[in-house]
Formats: structure tokens, C-alpha cells, sequence
């Protein structure tokens, strides 16, 4: 039987990279849907969309991830987050549907010497972390059979990214202040999307972190440097410095090692965790 598939938020860069990989398989229908065709912040017509669709999984793609202007937008696009998944989870109990949606590391405080668990406590500490945690609770509060996955920062997927920001701004001969101690666990989207095939194709429940390995995190410094030396630009351009002199054009607060534990998802599907510099590797060729 096949399995009726719709993706909301589709023309996202993570989106297209789900879609892609789901429309190999031959035993799933994909309905790709870009917020032209469905804006998940109306209700009724996610609620029409799926009364007309009849699918048995609906995958979240979209959302709203630019942290710093999350800052000041509060009630605008930054309800996808929150509002447009309460829409999806609500419409997914009305219709039996497993809901799978996407979060982030930025619901932890990053205090932590050790990486976070799945079940460890909620401390976001900016409007973005906050409304991803918001998302999170419209999702587990209402449905039973929901899978959530929280990552870190992305790239890939043919869309703007860091990757590309670096490239161009090294490329043009800029200076590039990045911080040396705000640390993460930089992630393929591509490696991302076969996860979520992995865990959707099992219609696994509940929450799981997934990123590419990078151990105990990797400074956005030696990040950006090891992309600077596989494009073959110059590293020096990189002017390393402590979060708390980048200009953000406003107050920020970031966690500062909130790095994401694989432990559980390693459990199930060991082979699709990578360290990140081979991912980078295989990206950037
Ligand atoms: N990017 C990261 O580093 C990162 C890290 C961890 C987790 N995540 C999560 O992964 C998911 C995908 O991220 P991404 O980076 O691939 O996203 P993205 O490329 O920034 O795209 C977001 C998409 O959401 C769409 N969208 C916004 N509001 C919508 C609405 N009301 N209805 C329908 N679509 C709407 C946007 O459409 P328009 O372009 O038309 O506005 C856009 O296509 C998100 O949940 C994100 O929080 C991302």
C-alpha cells in the first residue's frame, strides 16, 4: 500500500531535501507543498488541505530560523513556529495523522558541560528558542503519535547558508568576524533528510536530536576555518571573536554549548551518524 506523504513547507531548504529523497522510495506518494500552496498559519485551510489529501503523515519543513530578527518580530513570522504547528498538531488528532516536525537546539540554556538528552530540561533564551519550545508543547500536548527532531545549525540543501555567506564574503576579500566561543554541531541538511527517512519510514514517536558528530562542539571559528581551507580561500579574512563583542544589531543572548546528545538515534540507525567534517567533506567535494 502506498503511504500518502504530505510536506508542508517543502520549498525550504530542508524541505526539498526530504522530498527528494522520500520521491525514491516507491512505496510512498509525496505531496510537496510550498507555502503558495499551503500557509500552515491558516487553519482552515490546513485543515481542508488534509481533508481533501487524506495522507497518513504530514512532515514539517517550514518554520521561521532567522534568530536575531526573531528577536524583534514577535508577532509576526515567527508564529509559524508556534501558531502554525498548534494548526498541523491540532488537525493531525482531528485526522489520525503521525506529525513529524522539526526543532532546534536553541530550546536549551547551552550551561551544560555535557550534551543535552532529549528529556533535559527547557531553557531557551531568546523569542526563537522560545517559540521552538512553544512548537514542541502544541505538539506533544495534543498528539501521541508525533516524531520531533532537533538539530543545530544547517547547511546545504541549495538555499542560502552559512557555506555560502562564508564563501562570498572570504571570496570578495571581506573580513569575517566569527565567534570562537559559541559552539555547535554543524549539520548537513542532506544527512538530516535521510535521517528523518529513516525514522519517518519507521514511523518512530517522540522526540530525538540528530546532527553530524562533532563530540563536545566545534567553535563557529574553527568551523568557518575549515570551510575557508576546503574552498581554498583565505583563513586569515576569519577574525575570531568572543560572542559577546558581535554586533547582532541588537541584544542577544545565545546558548553557548548547547550541544545535541546522539545516543538515542545512534542506538537505532549507527551508520547515519558521521563525524561533521566528513560531511563538510562530501558537501563541499
Ligand atoms: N536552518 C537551521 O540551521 C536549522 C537548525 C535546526 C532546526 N531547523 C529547523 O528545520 C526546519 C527547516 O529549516 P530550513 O533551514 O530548511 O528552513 P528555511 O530554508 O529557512 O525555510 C523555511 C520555510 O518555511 C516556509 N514558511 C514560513 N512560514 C510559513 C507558513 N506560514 N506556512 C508555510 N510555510 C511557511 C518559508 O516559506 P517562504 O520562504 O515563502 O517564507 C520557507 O520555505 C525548521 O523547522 C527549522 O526550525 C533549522
Amino acid at each position: 500500500m502506498l503511504r500518502k506523504i504530505m510536506v508542508t513547507g517543502a520549498c525550504s531548504n530542508l524541505g526539498r531535501s526530504v522530498v527528494q529523497l522520500f520521491e525514491l522510495q516507491s512505496n510512498v506518494e509525496v505531496v510537496a507543498l510550498g507555502r503558495d500552496e499551503l500557509d500552515i498559519l491558516d487553519e482552515a485551510q490546513v485543515i481542508a488541505t488534509v481533508e481533501r489529501l487524506l495522507p497518513s503523515t504530514i512532515i514539517n519543513c517550514a518554520g521561521f530560523n532567522d534568530v536575531v530578527a526573531a528577536e524583534s518580530r514577535l508577532s509576526t513570522r515567527l508564529a509559524v513556529n508556534t501558531r502554525g504547528l498548534c494548526n498541523l498538531a491540532r488537525t493531525a488528532a482531528k485526522f489520525r495523522v503521525y506529525l513529524c516536525s522539526f526543532s532546534s537546539k536553541f530550546v536549551f540554556n547551552g550551561k551544560s558541560l555535557e550534551p543535552y538528552d532529549e528529556d533535559d530540561e527547557k531553557w531557551p533564551l531568546n523569542q526563537y528558542g522560545i517559540s521552538k519550545q512553544g512548537g514542541e508543547e502544541m505538539v506533544s500536548n495534543q498528539l501521541e503519535n508525533y516524531l520531533i527532531i532537533r538539530s543545530d545549525l544547517l547547511y546545504g540543501g541549495g538555499g542560502d547558508d552559512w557555506v555560502s555567506r562564508i564563501k562570498e564574503e572570504l571570496g570578495a576579500g571581506r573580513p569575517l568576524p566569527v565567534s570562537d566561543d559559541f559552539f555547535i554541531a554543524p549539520t548537513y541538511i542532506g544527512d538530516l533528510a535521510a535521517a528523518t527517512v529513516a525514522l519517518v519510514s519507521e514511523w518512530v514517536a517522540g522526540i530525538y536530536h540528530y546532527t553530524n558528530d562533532a563530540g563536545p562542539g566545534v567553535s563557529c571559528y574553527e568551523f568557518a576555518c575549515e570551510v575557508a581551507a576546503r574552498a581554498g580561500l583565505d583563513s586569515s579574512l576569519l577574525k575570531a571573536t568572543p560572542m559577546r563583542e558581535m554586533d547582532f544589531g541588537g541584544p542577544l543572548n545565545l546558548p553557548e554549548r548547547a550541544i545535541l546528545g546522539l545516543d538515542h538515534f545512534k542506538k537505532m540507525f549507527p551508520a547515519l551518524v558521521r563525524p561533521w567534517k566528513q560531511a563538510l567533506a562530501s558537501y563541499m567535494g
